[in-house]
């Protein structure tokens, strides 16, 4: 990566604020079903603590719109990492304003404070400037360790860099130096494996990554659109139909450039979109009027695994059916239980895909699980991540 990280600044006694995506899901319990994220940012918050820094968390969670609410707190996040890091991890009421600064100025070198919601300001998602000064109040340098959020130019994430020095956190560098790996130097064979409802969310990173894979398996929803646009009867599946375009394109493109695309042989369908619904599996060449696509088939687990079993590197980003629902779930679950199986580097994109991982238990067994949901569709999408630009350069 050509930016500054936290190894190449001093922050030995000095105020340290870190913007770390800690937007985990939590259940109406209060209780945080995972905390993937939060572990990602140890190795930064564990050396800021070896060094002797005051450290300063800050976060958003949720979509509050712009209001202080309960529901939204980061509470039980400071409680979490309090027991992850074995010390007392306070919450601050705010995130700015006199009070919050006081708290600030009362750390202790290796002390940890976390604020509170970010976005219980508007300001904040504004990239208000008077807001983005009132955080740098609290600190002497920036660590931004938020890759989730570095595809938003938001008060936390590029305005406090306009007064603070602003540098890299150890997650953040390792997800840029492994996911633009993947674009720059990926070993061959190169396999990617994507599934999800919509071609429309993943067409700049299909193109993107068209010239550096060998392989493209699709599954999930979006398979539907492609089978399409090659005259497949999909039945009630749902269609994109204003994708259908630019899956030519994408069937074209794939053309040129010597890579396989690969679609399903065979699927799970079904009649309606709940546990109790029939199923069966059909060629993919006769589902018939009336029935959904829910899932990939057995042939089609045995052809996408077949692929995988052959790479070098493989790289997988959505579920490959209606994931959600334990009765369509087998394709995805058997794809994400071969990953760890394989002799590949095996990388997962973060968002749903990486919630599946963790709840499976699969989570240290990969070589890299992304914390991005759209950061990560971004970034491998070719696209600038102003999080990541507004950091200083290496020199
Ligand atoms: C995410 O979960 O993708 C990030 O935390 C960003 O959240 P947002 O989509 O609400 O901005």
């Amino acid at each position: 990566m050509d930016k500054m990280t936290v190894r190449d600044v001093p922050v030995s006694g000095k105020r340290v604020l870190v913007r770390v995506d800690f937007n985990v899901p939590i259940d109406a319990n209060g209780v945080i079903t995972d905390d993937s994220r939060i572990r990602a940012t140890l190795p930064t918050i564990e050396y800021l603590i070896r060094q002797g820094a005051k450290i300063v968390l800050m976060s958003h969670l949720g979509r509050p719109k712009g209001k202080p609410s309960p529901e939204f707190s980061l509470a039980p996040v400071a409680q979490k990492l309090s027991e992850i890091l074995g010390r007392k991890v306070k919450l601050a009421p705010d995130c700015i304003g006199p009070g919050v600064e006081k708290l600030v100025a009362g750390l202790k070198p290796g002390e940890v404070l976390l604020l509170e919601n970010l976005r219980f300001h508007a300001e904040e998602e504004a990239g208000d400037p008077e807001f983005a000064r009132a955080l740098a109040r609290l600190g002497d340098v920036l660590v931004n360790d938020a890759f989730g959020t570095a595809h938003r130019a938001h008060a936390s994430v590029t305005g406090v860099t306009r007064h603070l020095p602003a540098v890299a956190g150890f997650l953040l560098e390792k997800e840029i130096n492994t996911l633009g790996g993947l674009l720059k130097n990926p070993e061959h064979p190169f396999v990617a494996i994507f599934g999800g409802a919509k071609v429309s969310d993943k067409v700049k990173l299909l193109k993107n990554i068209m010239g550096r894979v060998d392989r493209l398996l699709i599954g999930g929803g979006m398979a539907a659109t492609f089978l399409k646009a090659r005259s497949y009867n999909v039945g009630d599946s749902s269609v994109e139909m204003e994708s259908i375009d630019v899956a030519h394109e994408l069937l074209e493109d794939a053309k040129n450039n010597g890579v396989r695309i690969i679609l399903p042989l065979d699927a799970v369908i079904a009649d309606r979109l709940d546990d109790g619904a029939e199923t069966r599996v059909v060629d993919i060449k006769s589902i018939p009027a009336g029935e959904k696509i829910v899932d990939i088939g057995p042939k089609t687990v045995e052809l996408f695994l077949g692929e995988m079993e052959r790479a070098r590197t493989v790289f997988w980003n959505g579920p490959m059916g209606i994931y959600e629902i334990p009765k369509f779930s087998r394709g995805t679950e058997s794809i994400a239980r071969a990953l760890p199986r394989l002799e590949a580097k095996t990388i997962v994109g973060g968002g749903s895909t990486a919630e599946i991982i963790d709840a499976l238990g699969l989570s240290g067994k990969l070589t890299f699980v992304s914390t991005g949901g759209g950061a990560s569709l971004q970034f491998l999408g070719g696209e600038e991540l102003p999080g990541v630009t507004a950091l200083q350069d290496r020199k």
